[in-house]
């Protein structure tokens, strides 16, 4: 008998969400692919590698401060809040690319950030890791133990993912029952691959996206919604089961 989504969601001890940019998409935060998307205006080699940020780093600290005004305005969406929410009902983790910090906002506990967070900062040479928020310089901040730059303290295109993060995120992967898959394009590896991750450990995919990606053949449910269309309906029936 092929179960229904309702009836695996209603049977899942511990659900993974591994989120991407689109899940912020209507907190009004712009995506990186897909219509509108910030690669399509702009060069990422440009602004999101470390040889951009050597060769040009005021460009790419100021990149970066316009990206934070805009997450700073922005709010947790319904989306967020519906994944919060279910911590109530069942073991919950997000495994998120984004660097926003709007599932900490929403009050998501378990939050495994692949690729860091865009209010920390690290040194370009020493050890030194700091916060920020919603000072703007100019230029990047000086380093108060060495004095060298500061910058985000995220990974840019050709660094690796910090392990222990990566073994915390395999981790989650591969002990799930269910593993929802919202907005992200799985363009970019190795955060692509978690979801073979929870596959080969028998866990359903569930995919949360208006359009195809390359592995939505591999998808057991796909929903061709956006996450706020679709989050808070699907957490609905953890709700209904609980009382
Ligand atoms: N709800 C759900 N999905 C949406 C929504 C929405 N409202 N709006 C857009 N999407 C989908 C798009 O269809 C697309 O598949 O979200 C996906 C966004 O894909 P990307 O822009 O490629 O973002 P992401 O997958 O997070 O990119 C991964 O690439 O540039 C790097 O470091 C950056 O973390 C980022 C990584
Ligand atoms: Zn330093």
């Amino acid at each position: 008998m092929i179960d229904t989504l309702e009836d695996t969601l209603k049977r899942a001890e511990k659900l993974v969400f591994l989120t991407g940019a689109g899940i912020s998409q209507e907190s009004g935060i712009s995506t990186f692919r897909g219509n509108g998307g910030l690669w399509q205006k702009y060069d990422p080699m440009k602004l999101a590698s470390a040889q951009a940020f050597r060769d040009d780093p005021r460009l790419v600290w100021r990149w970066y401060n316009d990206r934070r005004r805009k997450i700073l305005a922005a709010k947790p969406n319904l989306g967020h809040m519906a994944i919060a929410n279910l911590q109530d009902h069942r073991q919950v983790s997000v495994v998120t690319q984004n660097i926003d910090g709007l599932h900490h906002r929403a009050e998501s506990r378990e939050v495994t950030e692949l690729h860091g967070n865009i209010f920390t900062t690290k040194c370009t040479k020493c050890n030194f890791r700091g916060k920020i928020r919603d000072e703007f310089f100019d230029l990047p901040p000086s380093c108060e133990k060495c004095g060298s730059y500061l910058r985000p303290d995220v990974v840019w295109f050709g660094e690796g993912i910090n392990r222990e993060v990566w073994n915390q995120a395999v981790m989650h992967s591969i002990s799930c029952d269910v593993m929802i898959i919202v907005g992200t394009s799985l363009a970019v590896s190795p955060a692509n691959k978690l979801h073979s991750y929870a596959k080969n450990n028998k866990a359903t995919l569930v995919e949360i996206n208006p359009e195809n990606t390359p592995f939505s053949y591999k998808i057991d449910f796909s929903i061709k919604k956006t996450a706020v269309d679709a989050l808070p309906r699907l957490i609905s029936i953890f709700e209904s089961l609980s009382k």
